[in-house]
């Protein structure tokens, strides 16, 4: 039986019961479906693909059109997942017309069902706009790494009093704009457990401590792809990179040693057309 895309509403009621959604970033048809099939509750379409897929040194780089495409092949890959696009840089600072157009393109085009954008109190014009749009959105405080040259690099946020205060008037200021959940990043457990207990939506965790609402992860990170640095709230189920490489290494040493392919990865011809065609040949 098809798996039942979750509604606003069981992400609200799921909350309410204290159940912890499991979400995953995915950029592709092959890992959406992988996500689907594994039972995640939603799927990120997350801008960190500028580091994972292009190789970019942070996502500031990203573009519109790429965000669209990459959503577009995640939504065939998980036609019943609950997904979410998210709004890359400049696509939503510089005007509220601008967000509002942008976030569209994500629901008209790749069919996503919500989308997510980075900031708190100076976003709160986008997120109202976009919603009045009649759009979810997610809001993302703490690090946000399209801004990461302001916080002074990918740093943890809210570690004293009065900047964890400034995070809980984000994360207000977001749920009065209309937003149906928050991701707070990379800040300290105790201070994710207040914004959670503060807020009625659903406010998720990466790097935030086990009591938010749920947690996301980086799937390149999780599988063990992504190599140039390893966040300290990153834990590495596998090591997909390792084992990639094993498998290269012996596939071109088996093309230079003749042992690749056998017979039986090749095609026979019909019979007695060899003779044939070697007659032609003389
Ligand atoms: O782009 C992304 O993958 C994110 C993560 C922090 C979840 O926003």
């Amino acid at each position: 039986m098809a798996k039942k895309k979750l509604s606003r509403i069981d992400i609200q009621q799921m909350k309410e019961r204290k159940e912890r959604l499991p979400w995953v970033t995915a950029y592709d048809y092959w890992t959406a479906r992988f996500a689907e099939e594994a039972g995640m509750d939603m799927i990120l379409v997350g801008d960190s693909f500028g580091m994972c897929i292009y190789g970019y040194e942070g996502t500031v780089p990203v573009t519109m059109d790429q965000c669209i495409t990459h959503s577009e092949a995640v939504r065939r890959g998980a036609p019943n997942t609950f997904i979410i696009g998210d709004m890359p840089f400049l696509s939503y600072q510089v005007s509220v017309e601008e967000a509002v157009r942008n976030a569209g393109r994500f629901f008209k085009e790749a069919r996503v069902d919500a989308i997510k954008l980075e900031g708190g109190r100076r976003m709160k014009a986008q997120i109202r706009a976009i919603v009045d749009g009649g759009m979810l959105v997610m809001g993302h405080i703490g690090l946000t790494p399209q801004s990461s040259g302001q916080l002074g690099g990918f740093k943890a946020q809210g570690r004293t009093a009065d900047t964890a205060l400034e995070l809980i008037e984000d994360a207000r200021a977001i749920q009065a704009a209309g937003a149906f959940s928050l991701l707070v990043e990379a800040v300290p457990p105790e201070v994710c457990r207040i914004i959670r207990d503060d807020l009625k939506i659903p406010v998720y965790g990466i790097g935030a401590g086990v009591e938010a609402d749920g947690q996301v992860m980086i799937c390149s990170d999780i599988l063990g792809i992504f190599q140039a640095f390893t966040p300290k709230f990153v834990k590495k189920y596998d090591n997909l990179g390792k084992r990639t490489l094993k498998v290269f290494t012996q596939y071109a040493k088996e093309v230079r040693s003749g042992e690749f392919p056998q017979e039986e990865h090749t095609y026979k011809m019909v019979e007695g057309e060899l003779a044939k065609l070697k007659k032609r040949l003389k």
